[in-house]
């Protein structure tokens, strides 16, 4: 907790080190943690594996660095601040103590259960304190969580819980969502029928009816019931799997991240405290969905082992009334609010009517994560939010990477909007070019790699080890390839220009085109289809879908809801397109290649810049695609 950095010139100095004696420099960080037995080497690494172990044959349990560690000092202090959805339901409190406690109590739950370390344990679970009790009573007894969003489809579920073959199942009985009530365990049941997991275990929220399967399922508050409030953690090693938690790619299903112990608390707790400039007392409140790596660094990891005070909110910006967000900063004297682009976005759209009358002096930090976040936003969130004093933080980093890469410290580092500005300590950037050439010096613009390891960074993907190198190692020799492209200005400052595969990014959620395209291509009228972004004024990008289908005997109205709604129950709400062009035929290359720049061209309707079309199969198509614009 005292690894804090205060100025500019300590920032760079501490950067210089960083990168000139990395093994030195990461020790002396890890020196604040507690381990059971101490690192025989920083740091072994080669990146064609690629193979990367920080900590080497280190001890350690990530959860008693958060209580046992600081307990004696911090103990009452308040852990988790929970605000449920509803304004007039109580909040409630939890302090490190009481936390511990429960952790303790659902750690002998799971052991009773016969989860075992290694084991893996599914989370599908709302925003409640004790989706991160789950959480962290895993990494307790040494189980691998997979925490899924809760947003997201039996189907997608299913995929999830047989990929990484889980055991258990963490979930609760239903989920608000504004003033409705969304059932978890009926999702849950429809994911379960053909696999093998052993025991769910139902944490009771809404109160709605369930089917309880007799053996398999349990209430959360009953197998609590007299547990007793002792555990001792498990010994892990610095290299154990923590969690794994998945995500979109280019190509194929979502891949299971995999983060490990040592280094994933290090570096969350040393970004957490130096990007937000944390002080004990502070109250910190990040938006996010614990269903996210945000969540997971940023909402449970990062703030607990600084000892910080995390507020976990449960419901939505708008509900009951765009004002919500600002009400909460209100009523718990918010310090540091880390959100999304895209909240900020819909919240600009209602003016600042929702604003007026509320206390917002408590804050001192803004932050924005997981999208560009455009100048108009970026200087509305700073006037209206941040009253012109509170500094933001724009902060780009990936699920892939643990932890924030690249960030102004709060107040420490000038900052520019749209900026994420520098790397922080640790981080070695490269910008290459298509052929994977270095590019040197400022003014320069190209693909974001990273060449040296940091202790957050993903070791696998979960069950295929190829698909890790091939994906992140392979594009460029020797180097991590991030996916974003980006620029380095003239003052070498940062700015993610956003990806540059087939990755889009909808309100912050990453998906695939062709997750997208497998989905669609579900319905049994659909012959082909091709998905593409394009911007959107809330959401940053839409998706916008090209499909073929086959008419006979349907109108283009009914097939486009049945699409919708197809994708939706195979990926979840999220995934929906917004946009349906149903489409004569798709622009292809002679080798049967989809043109798929045209089609962005189209979606964005940048109709006169068309650019080559002669390659084209039949260039024909092209004008009755346009003609049918959405
Ligand atoms: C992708 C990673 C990191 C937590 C949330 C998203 C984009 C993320 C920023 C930012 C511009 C950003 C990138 C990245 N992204 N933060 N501050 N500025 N772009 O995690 O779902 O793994 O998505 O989100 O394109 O590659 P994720």
């Amino acid at each position: 907790m005292s690894d804090r950095l205060h100025t500019l010139s300590g920032y760079l100095y501490e950067y210089q080190k960083s990168i000139a004696q990395p093994e030195e420099f990461w020790a002396r960080i890890a020196d604040s943690f507690h381990w059971r037995k101490r690192w025989d080497n920083v740091l072994k690494w080669n990146f064609d594996g690629p193979d990367v172990k920080w900590f080497v044959n280190a001890k350690l349990n990530i959860t008693e660095n958060i209580f046992e560690r600081h307990l004696y000092t911090i103990g009452d202090r308040p852990a988790i601040i929970w605000e449920p959805s509803e304004p007039n339901e109580p909040t409630r409190t939890i302090t490190y103590r009481e936390l511990f406690v429960e952790v303790c109590r659902f750690s002998n739950v799971l052991q009773d259960k016969g989860i075992k370390k290694g084991d893996r344990v599914i989370i599908y679970m709302p925003m409640v304190p004790e989706a991160a009790i789950a959480m962290l009573a895993c990494a307790r007894i040494g189980a691998i969580h997979s925490v899924v969003f809760a947003g997201f489809s039996s189907n997608a579920l299913a995929d999830r819980v047989i990929d990484c073959e889980a055991k258990a199942i963490l979930t609760s009985d239903g989920n608000y969502r504004g003033n409705k009530k969304i059932g978890v365990k009926s999702v849950v049941d429809e994911a379960l029928e053909k696999s093998s997991v052993e025991t769910v275990i139902v944490y009771q929220r809404t109160g709605q009816e369930v089917t309880m399967k007799d053996g398999r399922d349990f209430w959360w508050h009953e197998v609590m019931a007299g547990q007793s409030e002792k555990h001792v953690a498990e010994e892990m090693d610095s290299e154990d799997m923590l969690f794994i938690l998945y995500t979109s790619g280019s190509t194929g299903k979502p891949k299971g991240v995999v983060h490990t112990t040592g280094g994933y608390m290090v570096y969350t707790q040393y970004s957490f405290s130096n990007v937000f400039q944390y002080s004990p007392g502070d109250v910190y409140w990040c938006t996010a969905d614990i269903g996210w790596i945000t969540g997971h660094s940023y909402i449970v990891y990062g703030p607990l082992l600084a000892g910080a005070t995390t507020l976990m909110f449960e419901g939505v910006p708008t509900y009951p009334n765009p004002s919500r967000f600002w009400e909460v900063i209100e009523k718990h004297k918010v310090n540091v609010f880390y959100t999304a682009p895209t909240a900020i976005r819909a919240l600009q759209a209602f003016g600042t009517d929702p604003i007026q009358g509320y206390d917002l002096s408590s804050l001192k930090v803004l932050g924005s994560v997981g999208e560009p976040i455009n100048e108009e936003a970026w200087h509305w969130y700073h006037t209206h939010i941040g009253k012109g004093r509170c500094p933001i933080v724009d902060t780009w980093w990936q699920t892939e990477t643990g932890g924030i890469l690249i960030s102004p410290l709060a107040g420490i580092t000038p900052t520019k909007p749209a900026y994420a500005t520098l790397p922080l300590p640790g981080i070695q950037l490269c910008i290459v070019d298509p052929e994977g050439n270095e590019l040197k010096g400022n003014s320069v613009e190209g693909n974001l790699c990273i060449k040296f390891p940091w202790p957050s960074m993903i070791r696998t993907t979960y069950g295929d080890h190829d698909r890790c190198k091939q994906t992140y190692f392979s594009t460029y020799k020797g180097m991590y390839f991030t996916g974003d492209g980006v620029k380095r200005d003239h003052d070498g400052y940062y700015r993610i220009l956003g990806r540059v595969d087939d990755v889009i990014n909808v309100s912050g959620h990453r998906m695939g085109t062709a997750e997208v395209e497998n989905a669609i291509n579900e319905h049994p009228k659909v012959i082909e289809s091709a998905v593409v972004a394009y911007p959107h004024e809330v959401k940053g990008q839409g998706i916008y879908a090209y499909v073929i289908c086959d008419m006979t005997n349907r109108t283009e109205e009914n097939l486009i809801n049945e699409i919708k709604e197809m994708v939706s129950k195979i990926i979840g709400p999220i995934a929906k397109p917004d946009k349906i062009q149903i489409v004569p035929g798709l622009p292809k290359t002679r080798s049967g290649k989809i043109m798929r720049r045209i089609l962005r061209k189209v979606a964005e309707g940048s109709l006169d810049s068309m650019g080559d079309t002669s390659t084209l199969l039949d260039p024909d198509v092209v004008e009755k695609i346009i003609e049918g614009r959405k």
